[in-house]
C-alpha cells in the first residue's frame, strides 16, 4: 500500500509517500481502507519533535523513538471503511463507514490501518463527508470533555482562548450546543470562522490582551499554551471553572489545589473513548456540529499539510485524502 512515511524527525519536508507492507489483519482487529485523515498539530509536533509544553517530552520522545521515529507512518485520527474483520470481531463488518482514533498505533497516513476492534472507533457520523468526520475525532473529543468536566450549565457564559484551532472550534459549537452564550479569542483573519461557529462575542488576541478585558465569564477554556494562568483566573466569576487543555507543570501542579479555592482548575486530558465518538456524532446528526475542514490535500501533498499546520496559514482543519471515497458521506 501507499502511506505518508518519516525515517528522521524535522520539517515538512521529511515527509514522503513510499510502498510499505499492507498491514495484516489479526483475529481481534479490524482493518480498515483509510479515505481521509486529519494533518492535526499533533502528527505535526510528533514529526518535529517540537513542543510548546515541554514537561512529557522525555517520556514522549522514550515512546516514538530515541534517535529516529520508531513507527515510519504518521495519523492519529482518521475517516474510512471496514475492509475485513478479524475471526473474533463482534460488532463491525466489512463495509461500515467508520470514524476513530489510532491512538499512540498512529497509521492513519496510510492506505489501510489494522487497528484493534475494541479501539477508538465508532460509526462515521452520517452527515459528513470522510474528509469532514476525520477533522472531528481530536477536537471534538477533547473539546468536549474540557466543557463536561467545567460543568457548562445553559446560560453560562464561556470564554474560549484559542477559538479558532481545531479544539477550540469544536469548544465554541459544544458550549454553544450546552446553552452557553460565547466568547471567543483568536487572531482577527479567525473572526468570522469563529463567529460562525456560535461564538457571539470575539477578541482579537493581537489587539487586545484577553486578562484585561472587564466581563466575568462562569468558564474559561483554554488552548493556549502560554497563557498567564493567575491573570486568567481572576476572569472567572465567583465559583468559575477554567480548563487547560495544554497546561504547563505550573498549571498541573496547582491544579489539586484549586479545590480549597473559589474557582476550580480542570487539567486533565480527554480520555479518548468510543462512548464520546458516539456522542459526537449523535450531535452531528442532530446539526449541533458542524464541519470544520479547511482544504483537503492529496496526500501526496502531506509536506504541504503540514506546512500549512506549522506555519498556523490555516482555518479549521486541514485533512489529507488517503482514498478516493475522502469526500463521500
Ligand atoms: N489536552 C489535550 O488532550 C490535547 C490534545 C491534543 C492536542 N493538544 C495540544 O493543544 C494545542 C492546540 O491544539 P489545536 O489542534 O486546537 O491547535 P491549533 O488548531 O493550532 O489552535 C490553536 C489556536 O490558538 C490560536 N492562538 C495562538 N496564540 C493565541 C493567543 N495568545 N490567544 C488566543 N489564541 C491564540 C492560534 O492562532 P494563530 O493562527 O494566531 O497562531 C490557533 O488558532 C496543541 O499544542 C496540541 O498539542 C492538547
Amino acid at each position: 500500500m501507499r502511506a505518508v512515511t518519516y525515517h528522521q524527525y524535522g520539517g515538512p519536508e521529511v515527509l514522503s509517500v513510499e510502498d510499505v507492507p499492507t498491514p495484516t489483519c489479526g483475529d481481534d482487529q479490524l482493518l480498515i481502507r483509510v479515505q481521509a485523515a486529519e494533518a492535526c498539530k499533533s502528527d505535526c509536533e510528533m514529526r518535529s519533535f517540537e513542543y510548546a509544553v515541554k514537561w512529557f517530552m522525555i517520556p514522549l520522545r522514550l515512546a516514538l523513538g530515541l534517535r529516529r521515529p520508531r513507527r515510519p507512518i504518521l495519523g492519529l485520527y482518521f475517516s474510512g471503511i471496514v475492509e475485513q474483520t478479524g475471526a473474533d470481531v463482534e460488532g463491525f463488518s466489512p463495509g461500515d463507514a467508520v470514524y476513530g482514533s489510532t491512538g499512540m498505533r498512529r497509521g492513519a497516513y496510510g492506505e489501510y490501518v489494522a487497528l484493534p476492534a475494541k479501539a477508538v472507533i465508532a460509526a462515521k457520523p452520517a452527515t459528513m463527508t470522510h474528509a469532514e468526520a476525520a477533522a472531528v475525532p481530536l477536537g471534538g473529543i477533547n473539546a468536549q470533555h474540557f466543557l463536561e468536566r467545567a460543568e457548562v450549565q445553559p446560560g453560562d457564559s464561556v470564554l474560549v482562548n484559542g477559538a479558532g484551532g481545531v479544539i477550540g472550534a469544536h469548544g465554541v459549537q459544544i458550549a454553544r450546543a450546552m446553552g452557553a452564550s460565547v466568547t471567543g479569542v483568536d487572531a482577527a483573519h479567525k473572526e468570522d470562522f469563529v463567529r460562525s461557529m456560535g461564538a457571539s462575542h470575539f477578541v482579537d488576541y493581537q489587539q487586545r490582551n484577553v486578562t484585561e478585558l472587564e466581563e466575568r465569564f462562569d468558564v474559561i477554556f483554554d488552548m493556549v499554551p502560554d497563557t498567564d494562568v493567575s491573570a486568567m483566573l481572576d476572569l472567572l466569576t465567583p465559583g468559575g471553572r477554567y480548563a487547560n487543555g495544554n497546561p504547563r507543570l505550573t498549571t498541573l501542579l496547582r491544579a489539586p489545589l484549586s479545590r480549597f479555592a473559589d474557582h476550580k482548575i480542570i487539567v486533565a486530558f480527554a480520555d479518548e473513548s468510543r462512548a464520546a465518538l458516539k456522542q459526537l456524532a449523535a450531535s452531528i446528526e442532530a446539526g449541533e456540529i458542524e464541519p470544520i475542514v479547511d482544504r483537503i490535500l492529496p496526500m501526496d501533498s502531506a509536506a504541504e499539510a503540514h506546512q500549512l499546520v506549522d506555519s498556523e496559514e490555516r482555518i479549521g482543519a486541514i485533512v489529507l485524502a488517503i482514498g478516493e471515497r475522502a469526500n463521500e458521506r
